[in-house]
């Protein structure tokens, strides 16, 4: 039987916190209660937590700086906050906006609008999540004829998303770019098995073949709006700043940022990796081929300003690295790796 959806509700009034208990229980919501944003986040990293409902003003951590917490967690930022506040005033919500809330209620609760939202914002997130777990469905099948890249593609989404907020970008930049950068090799999927797990280096016809993936990947994806930068990031992902990219020879600006951004993601974590044609390296030798170049990489193959983002963030993108490698791919272990 799937479990119920369950709800924590974070306010240091009791009295509030036993209305919204007596309001959602009925409806069949489980709730948990905490009294101020730090016991939230406690709870958070033990339970499985659907949405939570939190006071602005509460002692010890208050709804922003919780709503704050949550975004910044890689694994609780998918789950939608919504603040409660009397301080029904422009300053509050564009705070509480800023700090990443989903939604807003205001008190007194008007308890028909509390179970219209909390289903709206549930469902919403249904949706979402299969969205989110169709993309990187979509992008493990391509990885079937593929050498074992382990959790490759979701490493590639975290730091570019991580290059993106460092970059200034906006939050909804970031989050789709999460998301759409794993989409990058689905065109590989038309690519023989025999070319991507040939153990040296390619000839010149099987390095045409390989090079074809980009737009493979473009059609795959096709021309859904909601589809596009992972379009964009599947076609020009091995274009170079300098023009010696494929499969156009773009330059510079001509080169989507989000492929600008992937582009050097993927670098990174082809160089971590142990390929069975090349060596794997270290954080360090990776870190200074990207930045001082080999035989095969030059600086200049990269936007500057994404170059210069990625040397400070480097200690960030070594610890995903470290956290990922081994972690069990989503999707309860349905991979389709071939070892
Ligand atoms: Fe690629």
């Amino acid at each position: 039987m799937e479990r119920a959806q369950r709800i924590l509700c974070v306010d240091d009034e009791d009295f509030n916190l036993e209305l919204l208990e007596t309001l959602l229980v009925p409806h069949g919501y489980e709730v948990e209660t905490a009294s101020d944003g730090k016991a939230a986040l406690e709870l958070l990293s033990k339970k499985t937590i659907d949405l939570v409902l939190a006071d602005v003003n509460m002692p010890v951590m208050n709804g922003h700086e919780l709503c704050r917490a949550v975004q910044a967690d890689p694994d609780l930022r998918h789950i939608p906050v919504v603040m409660i506040t009397s301080l029904d005033n422009r300053e509050n919500k564009l705070k509480s906006m800023e700090a990443g809330a989903a939604e807003f209620l205001s008190k007194p609760i008007d308890p028909a609008e509390l179970l219209l939202r909390v289903r709206n914002m549930l469902g919403y997130r249904a949706y979402e999540e299969a969205f989110t777990y169709l993309i990187h469905s979509l992008a493990r099948a391509a990885e079937a004829n593929d050498i074992d890249t382990g959790n490759h593609i979701l490493r590639v989404g975290e730091y570019s998303a991580l290059i993106a907020r460092e970059l200034g970008l906006p939050e909804k930049y970031v989050e789709n770019l999460r998301l759409q950068a794993t989409l990058h090799d689905v065109g590989k999927v038309h690519v023989p098995s025999h070319i991507l797990r040939k153990d040296g280096p390619l000839d010149a016809a099987e390095m045409e073949e390989m090079k074809k993936h980009p737009g493979f990947g473009a059609l795959i994806i096709g021309d859904h709006p909601r589809l596009e930068s992972g379009r964009k990031i599947a076609l020009c992902h091995h274009e170079k700043w300098d023009g010696t990219g494929y499969p156009e020879g773009l330059k510079g600006e001509q080169i989507p940022l989000e492929a600008r951004i992937v582009a050097i993601a993927d670098c990174y974590d082809a160089l971590r990796n142990s390929r069975v044609y090349k060596p794997c390296y270290d954080h360090a030798g990776a870190v200074r081929i990207i930045t001082e170049g080999d035989a095969r990489l030059k600086p200049e193959h990269f936007d500057p300003k994404v170059l210069e983002i990625f040397k400070r963030v480097a200690p960030q993108l070594e610890a995903l690295y470290e956290k990922m490698k081994d972690a069990p791919p989503p999707g309860g272990g349905g991979t389709l790796m071939i070892k």
